[in-house]
């Protein structure tokens, strides 16, 4: 991640290699402080930017050299659109206007705040602070020029400096949030496993102050999780529920929730075997665990006032002579049978026992995140799919992803389909055909969801990127 400060004063009396300065599209009103660059450069800035066809909408940005008239040594104008265009599409944009900057050879630069407003300035810090990620851990002899550079320092310039301190504070809090969860998901199997990932947790409970329990096999024995252990049995690394609980500081202003990931560190589909192409992603299968790990890690710097319980469901789905098969049957924690049908369908097995778990902590509610099928990824590309059984919790999560530019679909719980999953010799079978396939992943789900209002967020389309975009990397997003 860049460095990050806060100054005060005058953008064009600060000394940087470019200042990044907000315009917005079809203005009657010309920003003063491009007014008083314009004129600093004897009105050669104004004739640039008309040449150059910049109106200021969301996507364009222009960069001109200052050539001595000001402190700055480059101006990047950033298109920021109308006051309601779409806030993502100037995220994106100040991203892109960020990469053209540092590609230029900025490395202090400078945002100018005077003329954004308080969402302005949040939106423009995401989109530089977000679009900045880059996965080097693994680049060897051959790329180490790559992996050693350093970040590039960003000034937020502005007058309003305990504001200013606090937006920076955030996005940087929900950026290293993020980037833990990209790190993870990036991970080779051969290094992220149900271990090493309880490691990676354990390391995280420490340093924000959660309480830590990982649950091995003999807990999960003991408490009846044969769904996951079922899923866990053919990997030389055991299974394990990792359970942390954020406890505010102060006042607590709710009820607590539950937050449910499935981390299958690598999915090759079991005895119901993926073909190539299909298992050549499947170390990303861990995403919801990751996902969960990275908002855990977030929220004691965000002041989150309610209690948050995180269940990480970890196992390896691999073949071996003790892996789980077709027609097996096993039970949940919650006593349901459910017989196999196919290995290959284990998010929603772990995900049962890591349900019904969470849901006996206590908590109000059952978020879970997982990439639980690729009819959801068919169905709506890198759109999230949310199911929930309670109007409110996905109004707020619906809230919430238009917030932050993450797109989310409510698809159906269509409660007819249930009798697909009905098992010929057990309570449920784990398949039940092709069509609606996320919805059929989803109310298995349901059944273990204990009463409790609960989201499921299918996150295969959105996880992984195939190609990078504004601010979202190839990979891991
Ligand atoms: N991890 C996969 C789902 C997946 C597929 C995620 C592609 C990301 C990209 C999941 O465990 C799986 O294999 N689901 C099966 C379910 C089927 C056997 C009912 C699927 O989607 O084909
Ligand atoms: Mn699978
Ligand atoms: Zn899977």
């Amino acid at each position: 991640m860049q460095k990050l400060e806060i100054r005060s004063g005058d953008p064009l009396t600060t000394s940087c290699d470019a200042i990044m300065i907000g315009i917005p599209s079809a203005s009657d009103r010309r920003p003063t402080l491009l007014a008083s660059l314009d004129d600093a450069m004897s009105g050669e800035l104004g004739t640039l930017v008309q040449e150059a066809g910049f109106t200021g909408q969301t996507g364009q940005n222009f960069l001109v050299p200052t050539l001595g008239t000001v402190a700055p040594r480059r101006v990047v104008l950033v298109g920021t659109g109308l006051a309601d265009s779409d806030a993502d599409a100037r995220r994106r944009g100040w991203s892109d206007a960020a990469r053209v900057a540092e590609r230029a050879g900025a490395r202090d630069i400078g945002l100018a705040t005077l003329e954004l407003d308080e969402r302005g300035v949040r939106e423009a810090l995401e989109g530089i602070v977000l679009g900045s990620y880059r996965f080097t851990k693994y680049f060897g002899t051959l790329r180490e020029g790559e992996a050693a550079r350093e970040p590039a320092t960003y000034l937020v310039v502005g007058d309003d400096l305990a504001v200013l301190e606090r937006i920076t504070a955030e996005v940087a809090t929900i950026a290293r949030g993020v980037f833990l969860a990209r790190d993870l998901v990036s991970a080779p199997a051969s290094d992220l496993n149900p271990e090493t990932m309880a490691a990676q947790a354990a390391a995280i409970a420490e340093e924000q102050g959660l309480e830590i329990t990982v649950l091995g096999v003999k807990d999960l024995e003991r408490l009846g999780a044969g769904a996951i252990l079922a899923v866990g049995k053919g990997s030389v690394v055991p299974p394990s529920l990792i359970h942390l609980v954020y406890r505010p500081d102060g006042e607590v202003t709710g009820p607590p929730v539950g937050l449910v990931g499935k981390c299958i560190t690598f999915d090759t589909g079991g005895y119901s075997i993926k073909i190539g192409e299909g298992m050549l992603q499947m170390k990303t299968d861990m995403a919801g665990g990751a996902a969960v790990l990275g908002a855990m890690s977030a929220l004691r710097d965000l002041g989150i006032r309610r209690e948050v319980h995180g269940v990480i469901c970890a196992a390896e789905n691999m073949i071996s002579g003790a892996a789980f098969r077709p027609g097996d049957v096993l039970t949940a924690m919650n006593g349901v049978t459910i017989e196999i049908l196919s290995t290959d369908a284990e998010g929603r097995l772990v995900l049962a026992d890591g349900l019904v778990y969470t849901a006996r902590q206590g908590v109000s509610e059952l978020i879970d995140l997982a990439t639980l099928t690729g009819a959801a990824a068919v169905a709506l590309g890198d759109t999230t799919a949310l199911f929930a059984n309670d109007d409110r919790v996905a109004g707020s999560l619906i809230e919430a992803s238009a917030l932050v530019g993450e797109r989310t679909w409510r698809m159906p719980l269509v409660q007819d389909y249930k009798t697909r999953l009905k098992g010929d010799i057990a309570d449920l079978k784990n398949t039940g055909g092709r069509p609606g396939g996320a919805i059929i992943a989803a109310l298995f789900l349901e059944h273990f969801s204990e009463g409790l209002p609960w989201a499921h967020l299918d996150i295969a389309g959105s996880a992984r990127a195939d190609k990078s975009g504004g601010y979202i990397p190839k990979g891991a997003t």
